[in-house]
């Protein structure tokens, strides 16, 4: 951070200059109907918008833009807004999460090649917030992200509705015959009432809360609903602010710091948050050059209970988070395992922003002598079956699964479970452990959120509702269940998960922290050299570089040539 306030804006190396080059870019900007006054010498602040008509967690985004553009008029800076990729999670086959490094990409480059001194990240929907801030942080411009908000709370025939949680829970009981068809329609109208994101405790609100806490974003700014009016005025202030940091100098890498990174593995312990965070906050961490591992969040997660009493943990939704006092209240419970000097985009360290916070629902937001789990919001794993670790949410699953022994029931891809899953003949029961190979970042391709696998539905019928589950994919932040994922390294590139068979013993010990096949190593080492993986050879395009490059999910799946704090060169003017 610079307080030096004669530096020159990086702008100025297209405006000001008397060269033709220069001629040209004024010239192109008053074409757009600016004056001189509009942006001559003043900062120019990018607005990295990721609107799009199919990303219904951002269709405010559009006027939002507008009202963070008014926040940077009224500072004396010079909006420009950027479109980027939208991300919606959704919609975007076969994951999003093949993406995120794309738009982190992207994000860099459009903050590189043009005449920008600051940025505004806008985003929300799961991936959109650690691609825009993994940009941000390579680039290394003054940058604050805008975050979306949660939208409002489902409605079903008077009973509230969370998005993802609520749909895994109603999909079981249809599918066992409890829920009818015009039942499932009623839900399908009332689940997703307004703009905005998933308001459940799942990625996109972790990744919301967690950016935060890592202090890219306005005090306060995570848990306001999108629809609150609220909402709109934290966007022009964000707007207001990053003008004053770029007069500041205050960069991203000012702000992150290891102990804003613990900060942040203490606040998702607390949200019992998506189990997709420790993927994005180790590849956040990576691009900030920030040592953090699996061991840093298992260590926290020992430490620090469960106390937000959200859905898929708890009962609430984020509506009912931000009447309680939301992210600051609750850091304000957990000041006691926080590294209060961290610093935020404010300017001000976290101690500051969160001293006249309260909680004003203590069933929401529980005190830490009263959590709503004593299980751990996560566990890493790690044994013979995944030599560089796996991740449970312990405080998700059924208890009596935490330490469990069966004969493992394996499918070799998406493809295969899905056709066979709901078998009246498959040859299961509650004791056996569902495996899926084949579904991690390469082999899926994109690690895609398949970790929940189905309970069978002659289980279901028989009210199976939990039973261990273990694979290389992903699990939504909105799933529940004992399902272990992430297993490192994956399937595809030779894992022992490809050596299983059916029938072999598989045991889990959360409280070991251990992860088991019960075969001799010889044996596994026996299938491993037979072994070849499914065909997914892509010839050409983003698919060939995505797989030639992608790192492995302990490592946090960005791109090798990506990692690390390598100075992003400046572009030539000519
Ligand atoms: Fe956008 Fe869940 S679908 S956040």
């Amino acid at each position: 951070m610079s307080t030096d306030p004669k530096k020159p804006l990086r702008s100025a190396r297209w405006y000001a200059a008397s060269d033709l080059r220069s001629f040209g870019h004024r010239s192109r900007t008053l074409q757009m109907g600016y004056s001189y006054d509009d942006f001559m010498g003043k900062p120019v602040v990018a607005i990295i918008n990721t609107w799009s008509d199919i990303n219904q967690c951002h269709a405010h985004f559009r006027v939002r833009a507008e009202e963070v553009k008014r926040g940077i008029w009224q500072a004396g800076g010079f909006p420009v807004e950027l479109p980027a990729i939208s991300l919606s999670e959704p919609f975007v086959k076969p994951s999003t999460m093949l993406y995120r490094n794309l738009l982190a990409l992207e994000v860099e480059e459009l903050l590189r090649s043009h005449p920008v001194d600051g940025a505004v990240l806008m985003g929300g929907c799961d991936k959109t917030t650690p691609a825009t801030i993994m940009g941000a942080i390579s680039m290394n411009l003054p940058a604050i992200f805008m975050p979306a908000g949660p939208m409002l709370r489902g409605n079903y025939h008077g009973k509230s509705l969370g998005s993802g949680s609520d749909v895994w829970k109603y999909w079981a009981d249809k599918q066992a015959g409890k829920v009818s068809d015009a039942e499932w329609r009623d839900m399908e109208a009332g689940i997703a009432r307004s703009f905005g994101t998933c308001m459940t405790m799942g990625t996109a609100a972790t990744m919301m809360s967690l950016a935060e806490t890592l202090g890219m974003t306005l005090p306060g700014a995570s848990s306001i609903p999108a629809a609150d009016s609220a909402h709109p005025r934290m966007a022009s202030a964000t707007g207001r602010r990053i003008v004053e940091m770029i007069h500041e100098d205050l960069k991203p890498r000012d702000v992150l710091s290891r102990g804003s990174f613990l900060n942040a593995l203490v606040v998702q312990m607390a949200l019992a948050g998506s189990t997709n965070a420790m993927i994005h906050l180790v590849a956040m961490a990576g691009r900030a050059g920030v040592p953090l591992d699996l061991d840093d969040f298992d260590r926290v997660a020992r430490e620090v209970p469960v106390i937000a009493n959200l859905r898929p943990s708890g009962e609430y939704l984020m509506e009912d988070f931000y009447y309680a006092g939301g992210l600051p209240a609750l850091q304000s419970v957990l000041c006691g395992h926080l590294d209060l000097s961290a610093l935020t985009v404010s300017g001000r360290p976290v101690g500051e922003t969160i001293a006249e916070a309260k909680v004003y629902n203590d069933e929401v937001i529980r005190p830490l002598d009263r959590p709503i789990s004593t299980a751990a919001g996560v566990a890493i794993l790690r044994g013979n079956l995944a030599p560089d670790g796996a991740v449970m949410k312990p405080a998700a699953a059924e208890a009596r699964l935490h330490k469990h022994s069966g004969p493992a029931l394996v499918f070799r891809d998406y493809n295969e479970m899905a056709a066979n899953i709901d078998r009246d003949d498959l040859e299961v029961t509650a004791d056996h452990v569902l495996v899926l190979q084949n579904a991690g970042p390469v082999g899926g391709p994109g690690m895609p959120e398949w970790g929940m696998l189905p309970i069978p539905k002659k289980l279901l019928k028989q009210g199976v509702r939990d039973m261990v589950r273990i694979s290389d994919a992903r699990m939504s932040g909105t799933s529940y269940g004992a399902c272990i994922l992430h297993v490192a390294p994956e399937a595809y590139i030779g894992g022992p998960l490809a050596a299983v068979r059916n029938g072999d013993i598989i045991s889990i010990d959360v409280a070991k922290r251990s992860l088991q096949l019960e075969v001799r190593q010889a044996e596994i080492d026996r299938r491993l050299a037979e072994w070849s993986p499914p065909d997914r050879t892509f010839q050409r395009g983003y698919n060939r570089m995505y797989a030639a490059h992608i790192t492995q999910a302990d490592k946090g799946c960005d791109f090798d040539f990506l990692e690390g704090t390598a100075p992003t060169p400046e572009p030539e003017i000519h």
